[in-house]
């Protein structure tokens, strides 16, 4: 087959720009880092809504602008993914503001490279934009719809360093912690106390505490304790679960 011979190229041949092709999409990393229609709009999100309300960190805004939220909300509100509001996500749940979820990232104070837990997956937004800044994410949903739709909605954006689990995350992933931060995205009414015992000294616990309305809490573990900061008055959802039946905390 004289002409096979002289169109298809041998392996030798071939290889260079196998090699090439290779390192270029490693380059470009998990989909989420790549150009898409809604790059434009996804910019202008960070620089209207986030940076313009003083989120200043570089890797913060880096991650908002790189993750594709347009993939992490139903079909149906993708056109309003990038606008200034939570949007439901099924189960009678929300994906959050924006804004809300480059201020609770940027309040973990994340240098990269950190071991986080994220207590309500939701969407698995959330843990997108911190898999782009630490090392390893474990998140936990108690629904498991949408822990399986997260799950795979990461996995088909490239996301290795995020480990979603079904489940109650009032007792925290004890088999993996300590955590160097921790980040809850659904409401209880007092602080779990497994989730202030599996932080590293150092680490810190961010987490919306109260009833209808409540306040962003950043807890900071010392040496001897925790350091307690109220940040601004924010609306989630109800953690649901064992938090619910619990006695009084903090
Ligand atoms: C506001 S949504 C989270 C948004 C999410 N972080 C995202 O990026 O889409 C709150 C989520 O917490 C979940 N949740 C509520 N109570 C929980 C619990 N005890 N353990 C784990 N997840 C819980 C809810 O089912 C819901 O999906």
């Amino acid at each position: 087959m004289g002409i096979a011979k002289r169109v298809m190229p041998s392996l030798s041949e071939a290889l260079p720009a196998l090699l090439g092709l290779i390192s270029l999409l490693a380059a470009l990393g998990p989909a989420s880092a790549r150009a898409d229609e809604f790059s434009e709009p996804r910019r202008r999100m960070v620089e209207a809504q986030i940076r313009a309300r003083d989120v200043r960190s570089p890797l913060v805004l880096s991650a908002m602008e790189k993750v594709p939220r347009h993939l992490f909300v139903p079909e149906t509100f993708r056109p309003q993914a990038y606008d200034d509001y939570p949007l439901p996500i099924g189960e009678n749940q929300t994906i959050s503001q924006p804004y809300i979820v480059a201020l609770m990232t940027s309040l973990l104070e994340l240098k990269g490279g950190e071991k986080v837990l994220e207590i309500g997956t939701g969407s698995g937004y959330q843990a997108a934009v911190l898999a782009q800044i630490a090392g390893e994410v474990y998140s936990m949903e108690i629904l498991g719809t949408l822990a399986e739709r997260a799950r795979t909605t990461l996995g088909e954006l490239g996301y290795t360093n995020v480990r979603v689990r079904q489940g109650d995350g009032y007792s925290g992933w004890p088999e993996e912690a300590p955590f160097d931060a921790i980040m809850v995205t659904a409401a209880p009414t007092k602080v779990p106390q497994p989730l202030l015992d599996q932080l590293k000294v150092g680490g810190r616990l961010v987490i919306p505490v109260g009833r209808y309305f409540q306040d962003l809490l950043v807890f900071t573990r010392t040496a001897d304790g925790f350091e307690k900061r109220n940040v601004i008055p924010v609306r989630f959802v109800p953690m649901t679960g064992e938090v619910q039946k619990s006695g009084p905390g903090f």
